[in-house]
């Protein structure tokens, strides 16, 4: 049996400012061996100064571009990011696709560029509410992994977040049942694709209204290697208690 230690991850977004470093700071002191890891990606012009804090936290990026350099202003490659301190890298998030038209191509170029500069590649999916309405969220989510996901992806270089939009921000969250029928379907895809052994190392985070109340019972749910967290990733005293439960499941 493949063992996969959990993934305690945070997307700060839009938000924080430098003075929100003591958050991390304080997650630092509070987890110096923390059962799970961590990552948090705040906004880029902090990623330099948070790998700076060298704690068990690590650091990562909300969004690259695909190339490496060149004339793409306002963008960050994930060379820059490596350059900044960071391990990790979001692509795909609902956010970005919704915001920015990106398709599953554009986020499979994508997570080839964070390989390309050694940073782990968070791939989000995730249907929005009319399609799990209508019955058709596995058959979406299925297309956006085929699409996303590059050929060579790892358990070393790619983790895949689970995210229903309709969840992200809202307080709403699927039934256990539901996110176990999702994530043990996106195992049974990737097995048919990358094989048993690949692809049982690969990590899935589960994203959307995870707070400390809920995040030990998601962490239990079959298939689930960890969270991706929004809004509870940017106080230390909230995702503390997410990493606590991530280190007991
Ligand atoms: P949320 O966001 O935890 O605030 O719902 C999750 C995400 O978008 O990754």
């Amino acid at each position: 049996m493949t063992t996969r230690r959990k993934l305690a991850a945070g997307n700060w977004k839009m938000n924080g400012t430098q003075a929100a470093l003591a958050e991390i700071s304080a997650l630092n002191a509070a987890f110096p061996a923390p059962a799970c890891d961590v990552i948090i990606c705040p906004p880029a012009p902090f990623i330099s100064a948070m790998a700076a804090l060298k704690g068990v936290v690590k650091v990562g990026g909300q969004d690259c571009h695909a190339n490496a350099s060149g004339a793409h202003t306002g963008d960050v490659s994930a060379e820059i990011l490596a350059d900044a301190g960071a391990t990790a890298v979001i692509v795909g998030h609902s956010e970005r696709r919704a915001d920015h038209g990106e398709s599953d191509q554009t986020v499979n170029d994508k997570a080839q560029a964070a390989w390309r500069a050694g940073l782990l590649a968070i791939i989000c999916v995730g249907e929005v509410e009319d399609e799990r309405t209508a019955g058709n969220a596995l058959s979406i989510v299925g297309g956006q992994l085929a699409g996303s996901i590059p050929d060579g992806a790892t358990g070393e270089n790619t983790v895949i977040a689970y995210e229903p939009v309709w969840a992200i921000g809202t307080g709403l969250v699927p039934t256990l049942k539901d996110i176990a029928e999702m994530h043990d379907f996106m195992r049974a895809e990737l097995t048919t694709r990358f094989g048993a052994d690949v692809a049982n190392t690969i990590r899935f985070l589960y994203g959307g209204s995870v707070k400390p109340t809920n995040a030990a019972e998601i962490f239990a749910v079959s298939n689930v290697d960890g969270a991706l967290v929004g809004g509870a990733s940017l106080k230390a005293a909230d995702f503390g208690g997410i990493i606590a439960a991530a280190a007991n499941a």
